[in-house]
């Protein structure tokens, strides 16, 4: 199919949903004849990063005026199955969908699409046999962030590295693509090697527990590449509680860019952080209302994702907006 059918299909699908929202917008009773009704099922609030995500979608939602239906899964991915599932019988206009883990969403994208209720991803790929069963993903290239981390690793430890990787929820995109860029990059450079790589989970608490018992096996390392800044946060007080010197004896290096990042690079303690920007709301309901007005958007709207290190950290840090 060529670019411009591609894309008026997505208009006319759209103009198709306009349509049967109109009927829905009858059965919803509790929102205006114009305003917009969004479900959005968060994952949980696992890290600063996604309790930022949320925050910048409900005050986006406020400020247009767009009838906000939220529910937060707990880290579940059955309750997002079932918060979609409530979203469609509710007839919202659109549905915005944060998944946990990359599979298991067909079924239930499929219903949404039969339904005609446009999905857009928000932050996290899914992985689907057919891709028409959501509009649009917003998100930063997670691969490229593992890839620059590695880069700038790399050029850091001059070329040798014992690293110990703090991946991100099993399954979940970030978590297989950072890896995937990490370890493509490394190949670059025979002497940096992964020497363990364990999950933590995006949680701070846990990434602490992970570096304890890291330090605990007795394994040699130098340097710490973490998915997420609170991973690397977490893994900076198991540090300094062992006595080494964290951004000296240990450099680290993690994504997301959080203000907690920034104190800790401020500090000396984080070395460098990707940023991956989680205020979305402002995008999101462009796009949702591009959408609506039958507008094209492309399949994969993408957040860029640059590198921030400590030497610049105090300069930036009052800047930061989340
Ligand atoms: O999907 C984005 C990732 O999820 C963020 O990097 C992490 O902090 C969050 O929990």
């Amino acid at each position: 199919m060529t670019l411009g059918r591609m894309i008026a299909g997505i208009a006319a699908a759209w103009l198709l949903v306009a349509t049967t929202v109109g009927c829905n917008r009858e059965k919803q009773g509790d929102a205006s004849k114009d305003q917009l009704v969004v479900g959005f099922s968060q994952v949980g609030a696992e890290s600063s990063w996604r309790t930022a995500e949320t925050k910048s979608i409900k005050d986006e939602a406020a400020k247009r005026g767009v009838q906000l239906k939220f529910s937060d899964a707990q880290g579940d991915p059955a309750k997002q199955v079932a918060a979609i599932r409530s979203f469609v019988t509710q007839g919202v206009d659109s549905i915005v969908l944060a998944p946990k883990e990359e599979t298991g969403w067909e079924d239930v994208l499929r219903e949404a699409k039969q339904a005609k209720i446009p999905v857009v991803l928000v932050d996290r790929g899914v992985s689907v046999d057919d891709d028409s069963l959501y509009v649009t993903l917003i998100a930063a290239d997670f691969v490229e962030e593992g890839r620059l981390a590695a880069e700038w690793l790399a050029k850091k430890m001059n070329g040798k590295a014992a690293i110990v990787e703090l991946k991100g929820t099993t399954g979940s995109s970030p978590a297989n693509d950072r890896n995937r860029g990490f370890v493509e990059e490394l190949k670059k450079h025979p002497d940096m090697k992964i020497v363990v790589s364990q999950t933590a989970d995006f949680e701070r608490t846990k990434g602490k527990e992970v570096m304890e018992s890291v330090i605990r096996s007795g394994v040699t390392f130098d340097a710490v590449y973490a998915h997420n800044d609170d991973m690397a946060l977490g893994a900076i007080g198991a540090l300094k509680e062992s006595g080494r010197r964290p951004g000296q004896d240990v450099i680290l290096i993690s994504i997301d860019g959080v203000r907690g990042a920034f104190e800790a690079m401020v500090a000396g303690e984080l070395n460098a952080t990707v940023e991956c920007n989680p205020l979305l709301g402002p995008m999101l309901f462009d796009t949702i209302e591009k959408l609506k007005r039958g507008e094209s958007v492309p399949k994969f709207i993408e957040v860029p994702s640059p590198i921030y290190e400590q030497s610049k950290a105090a300069e930036l840090i009052h800047s930061r907006a989340y």
